[in-house]
């Protein structure tokens, strides 16, 4: 039977300050297994990068629980997060994100060297040969095109195989073709190292990839096709 990767129980957070408060995310509760392609869709403004921002625990929850990998990150110091997040979440935002003055081998290798990792060039240098960047290594983001700094960023992502890939956008900033390949890359890595891929998207095509979808309105969870099979199967 697959595994609980990722359990969120009554999430509930409110962003800003007094003059500006939004009431985000609304008591989500929500279950993802292991191996998972969850592609997560709703309007601007629904609270779907947030609810991302949350599962990379780069957003801390007002009430309610986050476990991932059986760990309750609602209970740890930002610390332990920080430790948790470097091993077990790769996260690709739309724009890239790398770091402009490092080559691609570098953007790559040094998190890994941070992370106190053995061989970080050697593992570094594998992953942008496995995103097809193999002949760009020494190339700095402002000499690669959008798609190839954005196959940069998944190596990066990739590169201390997480159990969970988180992805905000990754083709919102690419033309069709571009984004079609960016995609095809995510759903191969995906399924050959069994990483379990969340993603937000406005494509409906992109999101149509998944295994699963989930619609986002207003801070909750409005459909989500896993319980929409299960109930079709309880009718039929
Ligand atoms: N730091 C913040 N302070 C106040 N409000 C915020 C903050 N961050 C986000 N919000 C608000 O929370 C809501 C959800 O934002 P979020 O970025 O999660 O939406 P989204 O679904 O990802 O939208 P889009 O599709 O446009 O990227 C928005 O109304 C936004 O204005
Ligand atoms: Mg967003």
């Amino acid at each position: 039977m697959a595994k609980t990767i990722i359990e969120l129980k009554k999430a509930d957070l409110t962003l800003g300050n007094a003059a500006a408060s939004v009431h985000v995310l609304k008591g989500i509760d929500l279950e993802i297994e292991e191996g998972e392609s969850v592609g997560i869709v709703g309007p601007s403004g629904s609270g779907k990068s947030t609810l991302l921002m949350v599962l990379a625990g780069l957003e801390t929850l007002d009430s309610g629980e986050i476990i991932i990998k059986d760990t309750p990150l609602h209970r740890l110091s930002e610390d332990r997060i920080a430790d948790f997040r470097g091993r077990n979440i790769g996260i690709v935002f739309q724009s890239f994100h790398l770091i402009a003055n490092m080559t691609a081998l570098e953007n790559v290798a040094v998190p890994l060297e941070l992370a106190n990792v053995k061989d970080a060039f050697a593992i570094a240098r594998r992953e942008l040969e496995a995103v097809g960047l193999g002949e760009r290594l020494n190339h700095y983001p402002g000499q690669l095109s959008g798609g190839e700094q954005q196959r940069v960023a998944i190596a990066r992502a990739l590169a201390p195989s997480p159990a969970l890939l988180i992805a905000d956008e990754p083709t919102g900033n690419l033309d069709t073709d571009t984004g079609r390949q960016i995609a095809d890359l995510l759903f191969a890595q995906q399924v050959e190292r069994g990483t379990t891929l969340l993603l937000v998207t406005h494509d409906p095509a992109l999101a149509a990839r998944c295994s699963r979808q989930i619609r986002v309105r207003s801070g909750q969870i409005e459909g989500d096709s896993a319980h929409e099979r299960q109930s079709r199967a309880a009718i039929a």
